[in-house]
């Protein structure tokens, strides 16, 4: 692997994760169309100047004849990606199984499943011999593709195995793997049937990131007290082998927001919404459709402000993007939220109702308090209304980092307006001085603060998006990747002086 002018890259680095950073659609036997998403990940890797990196992972559709497999590996290798091919069934157990009916809401503090004892027991088992095979199938394509002295950067939830199929493999292959959502307290953790086998999983990796220091605290103790293993200030220690265990909070690529601010499209967006919304204020939330999200208690929240507020009722508006995802994940993960039961797939109906409630109640026959809108938006689109907002609301019940605050906050320099943040988002660690952070659950507390950040003074907006703007702009994707693997790289030497004293 080369750099365009022919001169080699420092060092390969194979990134694995479960989705590739392209979607792919198939326009006939032979023929795909490959487009490039956007994701925290993508951008970060993209920047990254000293590693040539390629990706390996699931590329989101069931390909089942081997010619379009062939086609598609082609098509794929172009972007520098490399697919794991997952069955209907294996996604079925290992996906919408195991990863996000299991992992994604125990991680995020919501439990395990609620429905029938017995036959969450059975689906359990199935689920994570699924998940176990699936993370062995993309252990078996790294190990095609690997080449000795290779970094593999293995990413998130979905993939927690894979550090011991790959150790398997090459007991001298640089591992590391990095989490991007919560890990939880270890009183959660232990609740897991496989919380043992997970663990040792992933300390076989030399090297285990999290986004903030309460995640690798949390890891590090239930290391300890669910495989009495022994934590030390570096990581975890198991019979003279360390894991390193550190925190490694991720940015965005800032510029690519700040520079799309100057784009013709996005100035003309800019525009239309000014006009379009002009003697409102605009209060904007931007969330994948998931109930760690909190979209219904950030919209009562809004509703009781204006309950209580009847001076701001037609000088403010709302503007929730509720991104769909994840729509086959079953409905079995009831849980109470406020007075409602909530899955997912019931998520957006019960958002709707709110909405519909809360326009019927403070519309008027030419404006409305809340637009939703369940779809994504192009990125122009996006970086134009984060522009024109003045109060962003991120208010997940828990997020691993968040990344819409940081996005908000990058595009904000002309108006900078007010980050209202959940103290449950991994953000809140990093932006929490400039921001006003709120518990989501409390609506009262997150009422209160709506007002606070549609009355705060110009000295204090500016004051507080000086913070949070440096702090982006310092603390980006590029920087983050390159200093997981630099830190990995060290690790693994480390670890080899100590063998050879
Ligand atoms: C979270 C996870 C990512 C995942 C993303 C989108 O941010 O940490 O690993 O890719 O959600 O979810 P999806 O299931 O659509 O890949």
């Amino acid at each position: 692997w080369e750099r365009p002018d022919g001169s080699p890259f420092r060092q390969r680095l194979l990134v694995v994760a479960n989705r590739l950073p392209v979607s792919a659609v198939r326009r006939g036997e032979e023929t795909w169309s490959l487009e490039m998403s956007s994701g925290g990940l993508v951008s970060a890797l993209l920047g990254v100047k000293e590693f040539e990196a390629r990706w390996i992972g699931w590329a989101g559709v069931n390909v089942p004849d081997e010619v379009g497999q062939k086609a598609l590996t082609i098509a794929l290798a172009e972007k520098r990606c490399i697919p794991v091919f997952l069955d209907e069934e294996i996604v079925h157990q290992y996906y919408n199984g195991y990863c996000n009916n299991i992992l994604w809401p125990l991680f995020h503090y919501l439990g395990l499943p609620q429905e029938d004892r017995l036959a969450t027991t059975r689906s359990f088992q199935s689920q994570f011999a699924a998940y176990q095979k699936a993370n062995q199938m993309f252990a078996d394509v790294v190990s095609e593709h690997y080449e000795e002295g290779d970094v593999v950067w293995c990413h998130d939830y979905h993939l927690m195995f894979l550090p011991e199929c790959l150790k398997r493999y090459d007991r001298k292959m640089k591992v590391g793997w990095f989490l991007h959502t919560p890990f939880p307290s270890s009183e959660i953790h232990r609740t897991l049937p496989s919380r043992s086998e997970l663990l040792r999983a992933v300390l076989a990796a030399d090297l285990v990131g999290f986004h903030t220091y309460d995640y690798a605290r949390h890891f590090v103790s239930a290391c300890t007290r669910i495989l009495g293993l022994e934590g030390t200030p570096e990581g975890v220690e198991d019979q003279g082998r360390l894991t390193r265990v550190a925190a490694f909070p991720i940015g965005i690529d800032s510029d690519r927001f700040i520079r799309a601010l100057e784009l013709p499209q996005v100035q003309e967006n800019i525009k239309e919404l000014k006009e379009r919304f002009s003697g409102r204020k605009v209060m904007l939330g931007v969330d994948r459709l998931d109930m760690i999200k909190g979209i219904p208690q950030k919209i009562l929240a809004f509703e009781k402000f204006l309950e209580e507020n009847a001076y701001w009722r037609d000088k403010v508006v709302l503007l929730q993007i509720a991104v769909p995802t994840r729509t086959d994940v079953p409905e079995c993960r009831l849980l109470y939220m406020l007075d409602f039961i909530v899955s997912d797939q019931k998520l957006t109906s019960q958002v709707h109702e709110i909405v519909g409630r809360i326009n019927g109640r403070f519309g008027t026959l030419t404006a409305v308090p809340i637009h939703h809108l369940d779809r994504s938006l192009d990125f122009p689109a996006l970086c134009a209304l984060y522009a024109v907002t003045d109060v962003a609301l991120v208010t997940s019940l828990r997020d691993g980092m968040n990344l819409v605050s940081y996005e908000f906050v990058a595009c904000q320099d002309s108006k900078r307006g007010v980050l209202i943040l959940s103290e449950f988002a991994g953000a809140a660690q990093s932006l929490g001085a400039g921001a006003i952070l709120v518990n989501p659950w409390n609506i009262t507390e997150v009422a209160l603060a709506i007002g606070q950040a549609l009355n705060m003074t110009a000295e204090e907006r500016e004051k507080r998006h000086r913070h949070n703007f440096l702090h982006v702009t310092t603390h980006t994707a590029q920087e983050w990747a390159e200093t997981f693997v630099s830190e990995l790289n060290d690790t693994v030497v480390e670890a080899q002086q100590r063998i050879r004293e």
